[in-house]
């Protein structure tokens, strides 16, 4: 039984349930992987804790203040670590501090938060080739729903032509509210916030930043792309108005917050706005806190995957899930 550490940083909703299953899931790991798993270093924005033989559930309870920060995961010697701290899609920080180091050392890296991979992706993507370590992002690619794995397995082989999804269960919330309750977006906004569905910020998700951030990841890891933010023509929800709603609906028509990307002669055009969907596709069934995404390539057609709102529990399933794809190579803790 070969033993594996793994640190967290980034001890919130969704740093704390990857504790949580990967706790569960220790006998799984062993019976299925031949691997000892133990969670040896967690922090926090300003606390922390490790242990070298291993955490306990306990111990998560009662972090000590001042042990946080890359020197100190990284000193804890993890095999892998998952990064699961807040997302600034400019600067990629604080995740960035942590990855890059974590990935010159060959550290394999689980990254949740989108903000390293929108500002340095291509970076990190080269230190991990550089040095041995994989690189895994179903967490920052829309979570419990497929979409990078789909790329990058399913796919293999195919030239992709374009990506479209709704990415973001909160916009298509509250489009879903407008047309099915006929509330303007800001009655729409104090439902969501008043049934705790929603940040108190929600600018990022209506504006179109949160959906822009996943399209240029999945752009970028999925299909070469090397786009930056600057090249995302970007527009959110805040200028539908109920009358638009009405006009498209006299047309058989609903409206999506759709992230695309295709691929073109010269490179790739890549916009997120709201669109009118004809009833009869698929996008239009595609309602509530769902989300989709389809794939158009040269020689497998058309997919297309569906998944409810990821939240914290399919969240960092899909970090875990992320996690099981490295053991199934056999090659962590060789070094
Ligand atoms: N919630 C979802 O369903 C979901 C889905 C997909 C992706 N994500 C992404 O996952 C990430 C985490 O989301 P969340 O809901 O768990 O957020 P959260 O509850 O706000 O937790 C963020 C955590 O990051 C910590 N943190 C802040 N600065 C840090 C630093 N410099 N070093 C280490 N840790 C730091 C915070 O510590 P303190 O507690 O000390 O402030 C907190 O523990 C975000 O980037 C989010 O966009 C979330």
């Amino acid at each position: 039984v070969k033993r594996i550490n793994v640190a967290i940083a980034g001890l919130g909703s969704i740093g704390r349930k990857v504790a949580e299953l990967l706790y569960a899931r220790q006998e799984h790991y062993a019976r299925s992987y031949g691997v000892d798993l133990r969670l040896v270093a967690v922090c926090g924005s300003r606390a922390g804790r490790a242990d070298s033989q291993g955490l306990s559930a306990t111990d998560l309870e009662q972090l000590l203040p001042g042990q946080c920060g890359p020197d100190f995961i990284l000193g804890a010697e993890p095999h892998i670590l998952i990064e699961a701290g807040p997302t600034d899609i400019r600067t990629g920080q604080p995740g960035l501090d942590y990855i890059g180091p974590a990935l010159d050392r060959g550290i394999h890296c689980i990254v949740v938060s989108k903000g390293a991979l929108v500002a340095a992706g291509s970076r990190l993507r080269e230190k991990a080739a550089a040095n041995g370590a994989r690189l895994k992002i179903s967490g920052a690619t829309a979570a419990a729903l497929p979409t990078i794995d789909i790329l990058e397995h399913g796919l293999l082989g195919c030239e992709i032509h374009s990506i479209e999804g709704i990415l973001n269960a909160t916009t298509n919330y509250l489009l879903s509210a407008m047309v099915e309750d006929r509330l303007s977006l800001q009655e729409a906004v104090l439902r969501a916030q008043g049934r705790s569905m929603m940040e108190s910020d929600p600018s990022k998700d209506i504006e179109g930043w949160d959906t822009a951030a996943k399209l240029l990841i999945l752009a970028n890891f999925g299909m070469a792309a090397e786009l930056s933010l600057a090249d995302v023509a970007v527009e959110g929800i805040q200028h539908l108005t109920l009358e638009t709603i009405d006009d498209w609906r006299a047309q058989g028509k609903v409206p999506r917050l759709i992230g695309r990307v295709t691929r073109q002669d010269n490179g790739f055009l890549a916009t997120v706005r709201v669109e009118p969907v004809a009833a009869d596709d698929v996008f239009a069934l595609v309602s509530g806190k769902t989300k989709a995404l389809r794939i158009k390539t040269d020689v497998m057609g058309e997919i297309i995957s569906i998944g409810t709102a990821s939240e914290p529990t399919g969240t960092a399933a899909a970090a875990l899930k992320d996690l099981e794809h490295i053991l199934s190579e056999r090659t962590v803790g060789t070094r």
